[in-house]
């Protein structure tokens, strides 16, 4: 409380957004005048929320209200995972929203046919309605990540992720998108998307940077607007379940993209100016839309937790902003603020939030709420004005009279999910998110020839998907999981063959006959999220194994294109100097077509499709941005761009993986980290192993290299008996408390020829120790074992300060070898928590 500072006139001239400025201009510093973390509502720009509640349903919200019980209040402010509650749950504590977790599915299963989805709808909604107990019924609406396109389901069209669109340019797509997005999540019954995210990302290190349009914050806002509006209709439109819409969420208020070294949930520590005019200005165009609920964000501004930030929820956003929908937090990011937990907030609502996002602590967080809601610790009226907002948005979205949801326009529709007119619009989006970025008179190419198409991820839709895809992290999917899409593999093949041509697909750039010109792709891998986040801008070398096809290609005399799959502008000077043409593809979705459509060209030689695509930010010239751009944001090239010299640019060595997730790979432990060997007692008898052969522990254990994935990619340990222990310590202990929320899990790549008499894993932090037991049976082929994170800490291990998060100990003669260690969600084997 008393959060405000009040300025009167001393700030009068302080820039404001009108007429923003997008650059870093710290000298009207308003902060030293403040407490850190604490923003002055009165210095932002004042919008107009155009939604307006008619009268009658105003009066049906408050009169509801008037007859709601304390429990039912309280039940409408939490949001349960469909993971954790069932629709038994959501009747008796009335809870008002559900939402599905990017792992999350129907009856558990994440790849639960479309079908489900609307049955699982119903059911909850029936529950939510349920008057049995008394109450009034409020139905329950269902949130979901529809982040590009209604991206969970099997089937449905999968639009490029944001990057790709913030390079298209063109606001009407955008619009076009958003529509068609609504209808696909009408088909399986969901009411709400967790989109658009306007993030301005400053820093693309950060593992989330893709799901923003571009760093520069004027792009952002001329989109904002045009989303909301395909996915809710015109602001003043009501009754959105009886049309084809749903109500949208931006997120993740705010200056998520704003995060030191670009770290996940990190913190903004920035000036009130640039948190206003950079990551703010989105924020406009979304409630002049009249957006209906707005997500804070996990990270913090000057080292305070948005959910628990007074001054920007309640006096900025709507306050001086004057939202007037409802503010979610997200998933568990509660649990971050100063003074609570996971299981116990209420300074976020006091704070301005009105729902919890509670994926599997909604219950403690109802209990937690009513029990200080009873003693009076809550102001009644922040109650009644947080379920009032969630009403009237309720009210708009239609859902006290739409019925059920398989009873409402569009549902079960299943040829909407992912129909040819959808596909259409993203595979225009395809086409015009494409940069080129050199070209060399390769490009278009003719039909009529004969085309390689080589690299990783030619013929992999997951792969050209990226995260929130399906799953989660968008890992663990074939081809077969994407009905009706095409890879761009698929896409060339077809364009080629078209005009008379043929195509090859050969991933390592093999032939038989030799072709007239070669497409070679590469790129990142999905990721999402945390895991996304990595050390520097380069890629990492183990994704670089293309660069070698196209150099020998290259040196045959076959023109070579370069496409890439990425979800950021990357250090990639090898491949640009290798390949006579650069493509970045971003990460196009569900229509591979898109590609060909832009690359190949007609009979004649001529262009189909030009290229339109712009550099949604400035692409780095080394791994570190702070070195400079090679390309400029708004960069790329087109068929009309005079012909250019090309000056070969420097090549550095770049780290086998950036990703800070992965803690031995390739032989060698990440930087900061030491492999080790001891006897499980301490340090005393411990030898650090840096080359390969070495004996330790006297003799009883030899240390060889064995291949894995590349050669001499693994350690070998021989041992002949006794006690011992390989671990890997970190010079600093680590936190994983958020990769422990969102059951990632420890993964141990190894393969065993002689089968230890016991082994197990143990996490080491300073306050406690974990282990489970691993069956390492003798296996002819390495096994991807996962050791649930939340496993550990159960049995005790120190999860936000381990310092040795993996421990192998063995008893008795074995022999086995460690191929890689890291944090992740595919696993082939997960061990159960016994
Ligand atoms: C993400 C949000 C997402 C939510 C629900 C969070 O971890 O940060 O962007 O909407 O989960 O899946
Ligand atoms: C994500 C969810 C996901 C979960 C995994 C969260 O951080 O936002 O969408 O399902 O982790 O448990």
């Amino acid at each position: 409380m008393g959060q405000f500072a009040v300025f009167g006139g001393i700030l009068a001239g302080v820039t404001t957004l009108a007429g923003a400025q997008t650059t870093t201009d710290a000298t009207a510093s308003t902060d030293t005048l403040s407490e850190r973390g604490v923003a002055h509502p009165e210095l932002w720009p004042k919008y107009h929320y155009p939604v307006v509640t008619p009268m009658d349903e105003e009066r049906h919200v408050e009169d509801l209200l008037a007859r709601m019980t304390l429990e039912e209040k309280i039940g409408q402010l939490v949001q349960a995972d469909i993971c954790c509650a069932t629709p038994d749950d959501i009747r008796k504590y009335h809870i008002g929203s559900i939402l599905v977790g990017g792992s999350d599915g129907p009856n558990g299963n994440d790849f639960a046919p479309a079908p489900e989805w609307l049955k699982t709808a119903d059911a909850y909604y029936l529950a939510s309605v349920d008057k049995r107990d008394g109450g009034v019924g409020i139905p329950v609406i269902w949130g979901i990540d529809a982040v590009h396109g209604n991206s969970n389901i099997i089937g449905a069209t999968i639009f490029p992720h944001n990057i790709g669109l913030g390079a298209a340019r063109n606001p009407e797509l955008i619009e076009k998108i958003g529509a068609a997005t609504a209808q696909e999540i009408r088909v399986t019954g969901q009411e709400w998307t967790f989109a658009p995210t306007v993030t301005v990302p400053q820093d693309y290190r950060w593992g989330r940077a893709y799901e923003g349009y571009s760093s520069d914050p004027k792009l952002v806002a001329s989109y904002v607007g045009a989303m909301v509006r395909g996915l809710q209709g015109p602001p003043g439109q009501r009754d959105l379940l009886a049309r084809d819409k749903v109500i949208a969420s931006t997120k993740h208020f705010l200056a998520d993209g704003g995060t030191k070294n670009g770290v996940d949930q990190g913190d903004a520590d920035i000036s009130e100016q640039e948190l206003r005019d950079i990551h703010g200005l989105p924020y406009g165009p979304a409630i002049e839309n009249g957006v209906a609920t707005v997500m804070t964000s996990f990270s913090s501004w000057q080292g305070v937790k948005m959910a628990g930030n007074k001054s920007l929820v309640t006096g900025v956003l709507k306050g001086q902003m004057d939202f007037g929908g409802f503010v979610v937090t997200d998933w568990n990011a509660h649990g971050q603020i100063k003074g609570c937990t996971n299981d116990s907030c209420p300074k976020a609502l006091e704070d301005g939030i009105d729902m919890y996002m509670a994926p599997n602590t909604w219950k403690p967080i109802y209990e937690d709420l009513l029990k200080r809601a009873k003693a009076g610790e809550i102001p009644m009226s922040r109650i009644d004005d947080a379920v009032l907002r969630i009403l009237r948005v309720k009210s708009r979205l239609g859902v006290f009279t739409a019925g059920k949801p398989s009873s409402r326009p569009l549902s079960g529709k299943w040829d909407i999910l992912g129909s040819p007119a959808h596909r259409a619009i993203a595979r225009e989006a395809v086409r015009e998110s494409l940069v080129l970025l050199k070209n060399q008179g390769v490009l278009p190419l003719k039909p009529g020839g004969r085309l390689l198409v080589a690299g990783e991820g030619t013929d992999d839709i997951a792969r050209q998907s990226g995260g929130w895809t399906i799953s989660w992290q968008g890992t663990g999917l074939d081809n077969s999981m994407f009905p009706g899409a095409t890879s761009l593999w698929t896409g060339l093949k077809h364009a080629v063959e078209a005009g008379g041509g043929t195509a090859q697909l050969s991933p390592d750039g093999s032939f038989t006959q030799r072709p007239d010109a070669a497409i070679v792709v590469f790129g990142e891998k999905p990721y999402a999220e945390f895991q996304g986040d990595r050390a520097t801008l380069a890629l990492d070398a183990d994704l670089t194994g293309p660069y070698k096809t196209m150099a020998e290609l290259k040196a045959q005399g076959i023109p070579v294109v370069a496409v890439m799959i990425t979800g950021r502008p990357l250090y990639v000077n090898q491949a640009l100097n290798a390949a006579d043409a650069f493509v970045v593809a971003w990460l196009p979705g569900s229509e591979g077509e898109g590609l060909a459509d832009v690359l190949i060209g007609d009979a004649q030689g001529h262009a189909r499709y030009d290229f339109k695509g712009k550099l949604p930010t400035a692409w780095p010239k080394t791994p570190s941005m702070a070195d400079g751009a090679l390309y400029p944001y708004g960069y790329g090239l087109n068929y009309e761009s005079p012909p250019q010299a090309w000056k070969p640019l420097p090549e550095v060595k770049t780290a086998i993986t950036n990703d800070n997730h992965v803690w031995f790979t390739a032989g060698q432990p990440a930087s900061s980290w030491s492999l080790l060997v001891n006897d499980g007692n301490g340090t005393a008898n411990e030898t650090r192993i840096t080359t390969v052969p070495a004996t330790a522990l006297g003799g009883r254990v030899t240390i060889s290299a064995t291949d894995y994935k590349v050669q001499e990619g693994a350690r070998r340990f021989s041992v002949s008996n006794g006690l011992v222990a390989v671990a890997l310590r970190n010079f600093n202990a680590i936190d994983l408390r958020r990769e422990t929320n969102a059951k990632v899990m420890l993964l141990l790549t190894a393969r065993v020829w002689q089968a230890p008499e016991s082994a197990e894993i143990s996490s080491v932090g300073t306050g406690g120790t974990g282990a489970i037991q691993i069956p390492l049976d003798a296996t002819d082929h390495f096994v991807r074992y996962g050791i649930p994170l939340e496993c550990l800490a159960q049995k005790g291990a120190d999860i936000q300060a381990l310092t040795e998060p993996f421990v192998l100990t063995t008893t008795g003669k074995t022999d086995f070898a460690i191929g890689e260690i890291r944090l992740g969600t595919d696993a082939e084997k997960v061990l159960p928590c016994k």
